[in-house]
Order: C-alpha cells, then structure tokens, then sequence
C-alpha cells in the first residue's frame, strides 16, 4: 500500500499557522513591555479560563505535574497517608505522591473506559487514605458522581487529573454538567503542547471552587508567600511565563471547535473500524463527552505490537500508551509487592493509540483507516 501523506501523531504546525499572526502578536506585546513574569496576559488567561470552565479560582503553575504535587502540598497530608489513583495512567499522577512521602494505592480501570473501576474503590479504602485522584483518561470522564458519593462518605479529599480531558463535560444525574477538573475539591491540568489546550513550552494549572484553598494553592506555588518575602508555608516556585498564557488565551477561543474536530476525526476512525473483528473501538460512556485527546484501540489476540510494526512500515505513527503498568515499574514496584491487576495488565498489552489531532484531513485519515483495515485483513 502506498502511504502518501506525511503522518504525525499531532500536527502542531499547520494548527499554529492559522493562528500564526495573532499569537505573533501577543508574544510581541509580553516583549515590547517586558512583562515576563505574572504579566497581564497570565490574569487575564487565568480569568477567561476560569469562565470556560465554569470554576471560581484557576491557579496557573509551572506544568501539570506541579499542578498535582501543588495540590496535594495543600490539603496537609501526612507521610504514609495514602492516595488512591488507577494504575493505568501516566506517571505523573503517581509520581507527586511517592515525592511527597505519601503512599500511592492503585485500583484497577474499566476495560472499556479505560478510568478508574469505581466499584473497587471502596475495597482500596484504609483508616490511612486520605484521597481519590480520577484520572480523565484519553479525554474522557471518570464517573464523578459515584466517586464523590464515596469520598463524602469516607472523608476523602478528590483531586481530578484532568490532564487530557479539558473541556469535557460530565452529566449528572440529575441533568446538572460540570466540566471535567471542576467536580472535585481541586483539579489539575497540564498545557503540555501535544494536549487538547496546549501552550508552546510548559504549562499548567490548578481549579478550585474553595476560596481558601484557592488562597493556599496560590501561596503554595509562590514559595509559601503571604506576602512578599514573608512566607508562611513551605512551598515551590511552580509559575506559567506570561508568553504561555498569550498562546492559551488565544487557543482557548478555539478549544471548542479544536475538540469538535477531534471527535469528528474519533467518530470516522470508529465508524471505520466497527467492524473490523479484532480491534474495540473507545467506549462512549454515558455521563461524560469525549475530548479525544487519544484515540485508542485495544486490539486482540496478541496482534499490537505487530499492527505497530506494520504501521510503522507505512510510515504511520502510533504511540501505546502505557505499555507498563504503574505498580509494576521499577520506581513503583515496592508500594503493593506482587500486585497484578488483571484489566490494567490487559489493557497494557492491546491499547495503542492513533494519529490525533486538530489539523487531519479525510485523505489523511484514509490512509490510516486502510493501512490498518489491510493489516488485520491481510
Ligand atoms: C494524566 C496526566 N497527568 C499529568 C500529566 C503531567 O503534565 P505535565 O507533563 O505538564 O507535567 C500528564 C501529561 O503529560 C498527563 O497525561
């Protein structure tokens, strides 16, 4: 088969031409006033953000996993204290806990949601945990109303990583819908480039409808300052630079509309593929809408990592995403010795994820589609 586009995983640079001249722009105004640092762009980001999402207080930092390190200093937790996180996510979640000398509880995912299971959450629960961290994985909710529901009656701390989900929606029960990184006592997020709102460098930011823990958040990621050079906690210097927040004030106006599109690229790969005998296409659960920030497989009978071979030989990237399970890397291993979890193990072995992203073509896409429909029909 012959594979004629170029293919990328994420095009970033035909996205940041169309926005090319106002982003010039702004970064120019940052420079012409040398407002590096805490500059009016990083207010008003911060404001226009916290209008998107619908949340009081939007703290902005350094990068998403300071966002969560930020959020855990805040809410006092002990050394031993444990937090439960699904093992099947990115190890930043993870990692801030085991920095922090807490202790970090994995709980196996739902196979087709791939976020955390919330019936074995309860069972994961000791007098020591302190916390629940869902995870939006992929770009998809967590089923916040149960978890919630469990931490209320626990007297647990929530702390959404909504690292790849933001701007999706959860739908309550009751008809209410809250964005994902607002339902929780805190939310986090990162700005990574490659995220559906990412910046060009590094970036994060922090959400909260508590004013005084917003206040703590926000003293916590300034070296613990009340005020100037009188510092009141131990904290961190974790800031966003006032040219990010130029780019993000300007990509936030599009995050609706680069979402759209990457569902209308997740609706043809899944339309696609429906049939294809071999391959599970990404459940849509009932209670979120999906970002997409991946779009997933999870495919069969051992046939992975061939299938990204054979991508791969058609010039065709993929990425797994994640390809070993938290609790069995070397830096994790020793907090639940010998743990398995059987859906997290699974999954390891059969997700991998396709090219994604704002700028794909149909024709683009059809390549993808048919060098994957070859390989399984072949
Ligand atoms: C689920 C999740 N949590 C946390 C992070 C950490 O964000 P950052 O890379 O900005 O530190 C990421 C991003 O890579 C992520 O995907």
């Amino acid at each position: 088969m012959e594979v004629k586009s170029s293919h990328q995983m994420v095009d970033l640079k035909s996205q940041y031409k169309k926005i090319k001249k106002q982003v010039l722009a702004s970064i120019n105004e940052v420079l012409n006033e040398a407002t590096f640092i805490n500059g009016p762009s990083v207010k008003k980001f911060s404001t226009h953000l916290s209008e998107y999402l619908g949340v009081k207080h939007v703290i902005p930092c350094a990068n998403g996993t300071d966002a969560l390190q930020i959020a855990m200093m805040a809410l006092n937790f002990q050394p031993g204290d444990e937090i439960i996180v699904p093992s099947f996510t990115y190890v930043a979640t993870a990692e801030v806990i085991a920095l922090l000398k807490l202790t970090p509880i994995m709980v196996d995912v739902q196979y087709d949601t791939f976020n955390i299971d919330v019936k074995k959450i309860e069972r994961a629960i000791t007098p020591r945990t302190k916390a629940i961290v869902p995870v939006h994985l992929y770009g998809q909710s967590a089923d916040m109303e149960p978890i919630m529901e469990i931490a209320q009656r626990h007297n647990l701390y929530v702390i959404e990583d909504n690292a790849q989900a933001i701007g999706s929606d959860y739908y309550f029960s009751d008809g209410r819908v809250a964005k994902t990184g607002t339902i929780g006592h805190i939310g986090c997020t990162s700005f990574f480039p490659s995220k559906n709102l990412g910046c060009y460098g590094d970036g994060g930011a922090i959400f909260t409808n508590d004013d005084a823990l917003a206040n703590k958040l926000m003293m916590i990621a300034n070296h613990g300052q009340s005020k100037k050079y009188y510092h009141d906690e131990v904290g961190c210097n974790s800031r966003l630079d006032s040219i990010q927040a130029c780019v993000l004030d300007i990509k936030l106006n599009h995050l609706d509309k680069y979402n759209k599109a990457r569902k209308k690229v997740a609706d043809r790969y899944s339309k696609a593929f429906k049939d294809l005998s071999g391959v599970l296409t990404p459940k849509k659960s009932k209670y979120s809408s999906h970002v997409y920030h991946q779009y997933t497989l999870r495919v069969k009978s051992g046939k992975r990592d061939s299938l990204q071979k054979y991508l791969a030989e058609h010039e065709i990237p993929s990425m797994i995403y994640y390809p070993v399970p938290l609790y069995k890397q070397k830096a994790f291993s020793h907090y639940q010795p010998g743990l398995i979890l059987t859906v997290t193990e699974q999954l390891s072995d059969e997700v991998i994820s396709l090219p994604m992203h704002t700028e794909m073509t149909s024709s683009m896409q059809d390549e993808i589609i048919n060098c994957v429909k070859t390989f399984f029909k072949s």
